[in-house]
C-alpha cells in the first residue's frame, strides 16, 4: 500500500511523528511524507522532524503564508501535481489547517481515496478558518478517523457514521512517548525564571486573539495580573502581530520566548503550575501530563479536557489570575484520548480503505 500523507504545519508534524513510525514498522507500507511550507521557520518546523525521529519529506512545496485564498490555492495547485506524480493508493491529511483543506481537495479531485485523520471536531464557531476547515474536509473525505466518542457523535450528526471510525488520538502516542523520554529532565527556562519556582506556561496565536488590536492588549495584560513568571512561548504571528499593533510581549512578570520543540515544551509544561493557551493541542497536551489549563477561547474542540476542572474556558480574561495557578484537581484526568495506539490503527483502518 502506498500511502502519502501531506502536511504543512506545526500540529501536523507532531500527528506526522507516530504514523510515520507505525507505517515504517508495517509490512507493505510504503509511507511518502508531502510538507506544503506552509509553516517554513525552523523551530516551527524542522526541530520537530529532527527531534520526533521523522523522515524528510519526500517532496517540499515552499508555499509559505498568504490569505487564507491565496495560500490555500497556491497549495491546491501544487499538490495536484505532487499527487498526480505520486499516484499514491491513498492520501492521508491531518488536523484542520489550510494545508489540510488544500490536500483533501487535491487528492479527491483526482479520485485518490482520502482519510481525515482527526476528523469529527467541531467548536461550531464559524468564524474560525479552522472550523471551515474542519468541516470541509470531513465531508470531502472517504474515510473518517476520529479521536474521541465525541467526535464520532458529530460525524454520525451530519450523517457521516458510514465513512467513520474511532481510531483514537495519535497525539496521546506521541506524548506518552516523550514523556518517558524526558522524565527527570528539568524545565527549559529563560535566565530570571530560577527552577523550583513556580511558573505558568502560555501561548496565543489564534487570529481571534492576535488581529485585534484591543483584544490582543488584553489579552497581554490579563497575562501580566498572573502573580507568578509568565513564560510565553511566542508563535510568529503572534510576534508579528504585535509589532503591527504596537503591542508589548515583554515586561514584568511576562517573559517572552521563541517557540519551543516539542521534547522542550513537554519537560517545561510538566514543571509549570499550569498553562494558559488558546491552542488546540497544547489544552490536550496539559490535560494529558496533568497540569491544570485555562483557555482564553469561547469553546474548545477538545471538551473531555473540561471534565473536572482540569481545563476552564475564560474568554472574558477576568478570572485569568486566579486560575493561571489554581491546584490540581483531586481527581486524575480521566482517559479520554485513547491508549497510545492510535497511529497503528490508522494503518489498519487505511489498508481496509484500499482493500
Ligand atoms: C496555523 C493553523 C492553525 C494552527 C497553527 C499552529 C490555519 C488556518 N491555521 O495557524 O490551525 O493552530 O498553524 O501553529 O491553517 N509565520 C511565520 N513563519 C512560519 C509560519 C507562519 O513567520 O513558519 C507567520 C506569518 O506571518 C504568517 C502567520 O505567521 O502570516 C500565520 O501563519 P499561518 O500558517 O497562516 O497560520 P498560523 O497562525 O500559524
Amino acid at each position: 500500500m502506498r500511502v502519502t500523507s501531506v502536511v504543512g504545519a506545526r500540529p501536523q508534524f507532531v500527528k506526522l511523528a507516530p504514523v510515520a513510525r507505525a507505517a515504517a514498522h508495517a509490512a507493505g507500507v510504503h509511507h511518502q511524507i508531502v510538507h506544503t511550507g506552509q509553516h517554513y521557520d525552523a523551530d516551527l518546523s524542522d526541530i520537530f522532524f529532527q527531534e520526533l525521529g521523522i523522515p524528510a519529506p519526500d517532496v517540499h512545496l515552499g508555499v509559505g503564508s498568504g490569505g487564507h485564498g491565496a495560500q490555500t490555492a497556491a497549495m491546491l495547485a501544487a499538490l495536484e501535481r505532487a499527487l498526480e506524480d505520486q499516484r499514491p493508493d491513498c492520501v492521508l491529511v491531518y488536523g484542520d489547517t489550510n494545508s489540510t483543506l488544500a490536500a483533501a481537495l487535491a487528492a479527491v479531485k483526482l479520485h485518490l481515496p482520502t482519510a481525515h485523520l482527526e476528523a469529527g471536531l467541531r467548536s461550531f464557531n464559524r468564524r474560525m478558518p479552522e472550523e471551515h476547515n474542519r468541516v470541509l474536509v470531513d465531508h470531502a473525505s472517504d474515510l473518517l478517523l476520529a479521536p474521541t466518542a465525541t467526535a464520532m457523535d458529530h460525524l454520525a450528526r451530519e450523517g457521516l457514521s458510514g465513512r467513520s471510525s474511532l481510531v483514537g488520538d495519535v497525539m496521546t502516542d506521541v506524548l506518552w512517548d516523550v514523556r518517558d523520554q524526558v522524565a527527570g529532565l528539568p524545565p527549559v527556562l529563560p535566565a530570571g525564571l530560577g527552577a523550583g519556582r513556580p511558573y505558568v506556561v502560555a501561548t496565543v496565536h489564534r487570529a481571534e486573539n492576535t488581529d485585534d488590536r484591543d483584544r490582543l492588549q488584553a489579552v497581554l495584560a490579563a497575562l501580566r495580573t498572573i502573580e507568578v513568571p509568565v513564560l510565553l512561548l511566542a508563535h510568529p504571528r503572534l510576534r508579528a502581530r504585535a509589532t503591527q499593533l504596537g503591542a508589548d510581549l515583554s515586561g514584568g512578570n511576562l517573559h517572552a520566548v521563541s517557540p519551543m520543540g516539542y521534547h522542550a515544551m513537554v519537560r517545561t509544561v510538566l514543571g509549570g503550575a499550569g498553562v494558559v493557551t488558546d491552542s488546540g493541542g497544547l489544552q490536550k497536551e496539559a490535560f494529558l501530563l496533568g497540569v491544570p489549563c485555562t483557555t482564553v477561547r469561547s469553546e474548545t474542540e477538545w471538551p473531555e479536557t473540561l471534565v473536572d476542572g482540569w481545563n476552564v474556558l475564560d474568554p472574558g480574561l477576568e478570572g485569568l489570575a486566579a486560575l493561571a495557578t489554581r491546584p490540581r484537581p483531586a481527581v486524575a484526568p480521566a482517559d479520554s484520548y485513547g491508549d497510545g495506539h492510535a497511529a497503528e490503527r490508522t494503518i489498519d483502518a487505511l489498508r481496509d480503505l484500499v482493500a
